[in-house]
């Protein structure tokens, strides 16, 4: 909120929605091309010149889509220094979600503490994560909410088939979160374009059969893939969605500093730098570490891009991405970080309100249990009463 409650709006009352906050989270463990060599038949060199992966994070019993995303989500609230309570709204994309419902966004919501806020889950597959950055951003532009927190979360070892060589290579675990937040100040998310063609949707989806998982264990379900039909609608669809968004706002890709896109196979980046006629350090990859994180790729390589200096204030970014759906989409983003000071105080009142988060969540369901049974007394002496004077009365 602005002075006195109002809604900060520039002179000429346009709002931006900057990104002031992100994090990441990957599990632990890591499994390597060696690895995979020992469940199907494939090799290393095989998976590195088709891919570029080298080596994926695979999550363990413990984890999970609303574990990894809350720790994404905690590190992006304290890097924008807020409190999780000025949270407006939370939208989780991820392909796959704990439950069908309720959201995972809603598990993840009641976790932070981030009480005032609405919560649900986009569908959009890899393409996700851009999706849920349009959304939040249109609501934080259109005056309707302040801040969003979005996040990016994503268990794909659980539905791959670990016996099938063409996709059990591709996939990797992991979650990523922006904090977005209304400004005044010209720049951050500047335009976001969605796309989806569902006559491609038998291209790649979710289908059901038993089939073991990496560690032996039965999954009814899994993942299916026409790759090469994936691979051809991918390298066409990056780079018209990169000229596309650009040319919205007037520009030409030249005028992009880096294009941040979705980590699927390095040959896909290759081909959309070949179609957009840039060199590929106009890209940034780092989906040898990874591999395929589906909506968590994005911001994971985003974070990695900022970490490691390739992108700073007044940086024009161009993020792509495509999909099962199929989907595929563009954000257009001016990386300039405007931020409420964080202060040690802040942090310490932010980590005293995770402990609330807990007590208060625990106390809500308490309280529906004590509720639940003095309702049932109720409803069971009213029962009697009305069997003791009979059915007329
Ligand atoms: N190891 C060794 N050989 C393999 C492997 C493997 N892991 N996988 C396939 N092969 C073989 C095939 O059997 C085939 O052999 P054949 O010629 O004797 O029939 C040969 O390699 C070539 O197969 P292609 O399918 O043509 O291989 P391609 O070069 O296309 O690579 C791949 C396959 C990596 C799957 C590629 O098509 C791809 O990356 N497609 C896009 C997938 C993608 O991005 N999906 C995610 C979308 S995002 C989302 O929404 C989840």
């Amino acid at each position: 909120m602005g002075v006195n409650g109002s809604r900060p709006r520039g002179f000429n009352g346009t709002r931006y929605a900057h990104i002031i906050g992100w994090g990441v989270d990957v599990p632990e463990h890591v499994m390597t091309n060696h690895d995979i060599e020992k469940l199907v038949e494939t090799s290393d060199q095989w998976i590195r010149e088709r891919t570029g992966i080298h080596e994926r994070r695979i999550a363990g019993d413990r984890d999970n889509v609303v574990t990894m995303g809350v720790r994404a989500a905690r590190r992006a609230i304290q890097r924008a220094g807020i409190l999780s309570h000025e949270i407006d709204l939370v939208i989780v994309a991820t392909s796959s979600p704990l439950h069908l419902f309720p959201a995972t966004a809603c598990l993840i919501q009641d976790r932070i503490g981030a009480s005032d806020a609405g919560a649900f889950d986009v569908l959009a597959a890899c393409t996700g994560f851009i999706y849920a950055l349009g959304l939040a951003s249109a609501q934080i532009k259109a005056g309707m909410i302040d801040t969003a927190l979005v996040i990016g979360t994503e268990t794909l070892s659980r539905l791959v088939d670990w016996s099938d060589r063409s996709t059990c290579i591709l996939f990797g675990d992991g979650a990523g979160a922006f904090v977005l937040k209304a400004s005044d100040q010209p720049g951050g998310v500047q335009d976001v374009i969605m796309h989806a063609d569902g006559s491609g949707a038998d291209h790649l989806y979710v289908g059901s059969g038993i089939r073991p998982t990496w560690d032996g264990e039965q999954t009814e379900q899994r993942i299916d893939m026409n790759g090469r039909e994936v691979f051809r609608f991918a390298s066409r669809v990056m780079s018209a969605a990169t000229e596309e968004i650009t040319q919205r706002a007037g520009l030409h890709v030249e005028d992009v500093d880096l294009i941040i896109p979705h980590q699927a196979n390095v040959r896909i980046i290759q081909a959309a730098a070949r179609g957009l006629k840039l060199p590929m350090d106009r890209f940034f990859v780092n989906i040898e570490k990874y591999g395929n994180t589906s909506t968590a790729s994005i911001p994971l390589a985003v974070v990695e891009a900022l970490e490691s200096g390739r992108v700073g204030p007044g940086d024009r970014l161009v993020l792509v991405g495509f999909g099962s759906g199929l989907t595929w989409g563009a954000a257009l983003v001016e990386w300039e970080v405007e931020q409420t000071p964080g202060s040690v105080m802040r942090e310490a009142m932010q980590e005293a309100y995770y402990i609330f988060a807990y007590v208060r969540s625990f106390l809500r369901r308490l309280f529906r249990i004590v509720e639940t049974v003095v309702f049932k007394s109720h409803r069971v002496k009213d029962n009697t009463r009305k069997r003791r004077r009979g059915p007329d009365n």
